[in-house]
């Protein structure tokens, strides 16, 4: 124990510069630097990860994942698929898995998502539902997963990826049947089920500013005009290299934070076509760097959550062919230049 102690202290000391003669040198434990989580703190925002089941049996990932981040996503286990997956039948293991390891990590939560029209169960899309069976169903769900959940998380994506690239809505199952109205819908009954949970609209591509950030933009002031408890709006981020870099991000936020909203940076990956290069690389860090910057740039751009912190885990490859390296964190688990970047952007 006394051996234990002095060396935390050594670590400590070296940390501070103060430390000088042979314990210095022979420092017992690397130099402890602060975490990304750490680093935000002194900003008065997160820096979060999302995560997946699955990979929580990987002990050495699941060490980077409470040690660096302070705030935790999951990337499926609170979707209806898996929270609803008979109709009226709820299962939360997956969902409470993640919030049980964010709690012994002392994180928080931002939960995802309630209302989309992507991983929906099947005895959902396969048959025909009136508005108002469809209303019923849907009343219900938002209800029951965000009371189970109430006072567990830090907010909700209540809606997700709810409009087209032209700003025109998204012909989802919720849209066609129930019109625009079910957005306002889903705000009021999650607030209800849960008044403290922070609630937000998510989607990717509104990260510059063009017709679809524009089409939140408005709908974000009619909602707040209307007293629609809405609390945030999430900025994706999926950006890839051959695409460019969203230049307006900054601007963008600030519009969004001047309607009185939270916004936060909720799913960031950068990704490259493969293979990964030096110079990809260090391009990508500087996109990480500068997202980061805009967030801290605008007082109410309150954290930032990439869509896990791990090539090994990340959704890209899977959904874009011939693409990856997206992440902070190569296959093994080192850190890329991006990392770097994050802990210069958060400095
Ligand atoms: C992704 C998950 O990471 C994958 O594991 C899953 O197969 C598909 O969905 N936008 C979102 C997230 O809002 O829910 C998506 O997550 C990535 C895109």
């Amino acid at each position: 124990m006394r051996l234990r102690l002095a060396g935390a202290l050594a670590a400590v000391l070296v940390t501070a510069g103060l430390a000088t003669g042979p314990a210095a040198q022979a420092a017992p434990h690397p130099v402890r630097q602060p975490t990304l989580a750490g680093l935000a703190e002194r900003h008065g925002r997160y820096f979060g990860s999302a995560t997946d089941n699955p990979e929580l049996s990987d002990s050495a990932y699941t060490r980077v994942l409470g040690g660096e981040f302070d705030m935790i996503t999951p990337g499926n286990g609170m979707k209806w698929y898996a929270t609803e997956p008979q109709q009226g039948v709820f299962d939360w293991t997956a969902g409470d898995q993640i919030v049980d390891l964010a709690r012994s990590n002392r994180q928080r939560v931002r939960a995802h998502t309630l209302v989309w029209h992507s991983q929906l169960p099947d005895w959902l899309t396969s048959r025909q539902w009136t508005a108002s069976e469809l209303r019923a169903v849907l009343k219900k769900h938002i209800t029951t997963e965000v009371r189970h959940y109430r006072g567990k998380v830090y907010s909700w994506d209540v809606v997700n990826e709810a409009f087209n690239e032209d700003g025109s809505y998204r012909d989802t199952l919720w849209y066609r049947t129930l019109g625009p109205g079910y957005i306002a819908d889903a705000l009021r009954w999650a607030h209800r089920a849960d008044p403290h949970a922070r609630l937000y609209l998510n989607d990717y591509n509104i990260e510059a500013t063009g017709p679809k950030s524009d089409a939140y933009y408005r709908l974000a002031k009619d909602l707040k005009a209307a007293g629609v408890p809405l609390d945030g709006i999430g900025f994706q981020a999926h950006l890839a290299l051959q695409y460019g870099y969203p230049t307006t991000l900054e601007d963008n936020l600030r519009r969004f934070s001047r309607l009185g909203l939270d916004t936060a940076l909720t799913e960031v990956d950068v990704r490259m076509q493969l293979p990964a290069t030096a110079e990809k690389l260090a391009e990508q860090a500087t996109w990480y760097r500068d997202v980061t910057a805009a967030c801290l740039a605008v007082r109410r751009c309150v954290g930032v959550t990439i869509w896990d912190y791990t090539d090994k885990y990340s959704w890209i490859p899977a959904v874009f062919p011939g693409e990856g390296a997206a992440l902070p964190w190569d296959e093994e688990l080192r850190p890329k230049p991006a990392y770097q970047a994050l802990r210069e952007a958060l400095r």
